[in-house]
């Protein structure tokens, strides 16, 4: 409820600060599955102004501006909101300033909770006779843009539409700054060299989700665990010598892999880098291998082994690691796992909320 005296209104920035650009065109103003999907428009199909000043973005930001989160329910970043005392709503907006691409979902690895054996990547993510007037379509989106983050959906060394459209970003609008996710294994000095970018990186994600070559290769299917480490160690170079401002690992826990949580936080010590421990997301047609893994869920065999882990001492004097839950599909109830965990140790020790 708003307080008319005070006019007291929770406001969130991401509808006015972010987009992000996913399969087939549809844009969301934040995590598509905190928000249930609910899209703004298609890229593909309307204009700019007609999507992000559009009637579905305004109902959205009035929402907020009403303290309305029923467009929200998979919230997981509370920490973003805060109180403004605007006496009206702000319903129309600048271009946003971070964009998030997820276009093509080419990749050169199966990980088990991400892809399953006879995984067929949809090459229709774009329409045909849109490819090559991709950077023209995303121009008025990159108006404003301080950082785009790349590629959500697939991985970015293996996507030759990822690879120019970076390429192209990085020449046309020179103030962009990047931020790309990646499993690692291309992730090489000359890979980034090619991409023009090597002094326009603003963040480096690497997911690994293993701290020994036995588990990563239990996992990242097809992967090359030496090649990923090498790269590590390079772009944690990078990290010291201030060439990027972020570093992250990620590791999505699972049965299979979560006795190396600890490994992996001393390994980002030293490399430099944060470590985000993602809940894991039951992903498309994986319920077999989500059921076996799930170590979050309470009747799993091992899930009491992660919780004594968690509460021990090590883990609860770890600095520089994010724990983030996981709630990208639509329909699925959020985990509550992690925000449980996060409610009961919060207060004692340093590790961080969600970003
Ligand atoms: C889909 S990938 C795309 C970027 C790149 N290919 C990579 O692996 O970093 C983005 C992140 O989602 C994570 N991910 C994929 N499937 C997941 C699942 N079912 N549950 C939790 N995290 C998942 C990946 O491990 C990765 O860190
Ligand atoms: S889900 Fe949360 S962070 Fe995202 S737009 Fe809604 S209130 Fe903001
Ligand atoms: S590398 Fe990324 S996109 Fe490829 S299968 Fe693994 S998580 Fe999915």
């Amino acid at each position: 409820m708003v307080d008319n005296n005070t006019n007291k209104h929770i406001y969130c920035p991401n509808p006015y600060i972010l987009a992000e650009i996913m399969p087939y065109g549809n844009v969301y103003p934040c995590s598509c599955g905190w928000i249930r999907g609910y899209s703004f428009g298609n890229i593909f199909e309307q204009s700019f102004d007609e999507i992000w000043n559009g009637e579905k973005a305004k109902k959205f930001r009035q929402k907020l501006y009403d303290n309305d989160f029923s467009l929200c329910p998979g919230c997981q970043n509370l920490e973003i909101l805060k109180e403004i005392h605007d006496k009206e709503p702000k319903l129309i907006s600048e271009p946003p300033e971070r964009i998030l691409l997820g276009l093509d979902e080419l990749c050169d690895v199966k990980c088990i909770f991400c892809r399953g054996e006879n995984y067929k990547v949809d090459t229709n993510l774009i329409p045909k006779d849109k490819e090559d007037k991709l950077l023209e379509i995303l121009s008025p989106w990159l108006e404003k843009a301080k950082y785009v983050k790349t590629n959500a959906v697939g991985e970015v060394f293996a996507s030759k539409i990822s690879r120019d459209l970076i390429k192209n970003i990085a020449s046309k609008f020179p103030n962009v700054k990047f931020e790309i996710i990646t499993n690692g294994i291309q992730c090489t000095k000359e890979n980034l060299e090619k991409l023009n970018i090597t002094d326009k990186i603003s963040m480096m994600t690497v997911s690994l989700h293993a701290f020994t070559e036995k588990t990563y290769n239990k996992i990242v299917k097809g992967g090359n665990y030496k090649k990923v480490i090498k790269n590590i160690e390079y772009l944690s170079q990078m990290k010291k010598e201030r060439k990027m401002d972020r570093f992250e690992l990620h590791f999505t826990v699972t049965s299979i892999n979560y006795k190396e949580i600890l490994d992996i936080i001393k390994l980002c010590r030293r490399i430099d880098a944060k470590v985000r421990l993602l809940g894991l997301d039951c992903s498309r047609d994986l319920e077999e291998t989500y059921n076996k893994i799930n170590i979050q869920d309470k009747k799993h065999p091992d899930y009491n082994k992660l919780v004594k882990l968690v509460h021990s001492q090590e883990f609860l004097n770890a600095k520089d690691v994010v724990i983030q839950g996981h709630d990208y599909f639509v329909g699925l109830e959020p985990i509550s796992f992690w925000d449980n965990l996060k409610n009961k140790i919060r207060n004692k020790c340093k590790i961080f909320g969600v970003l």
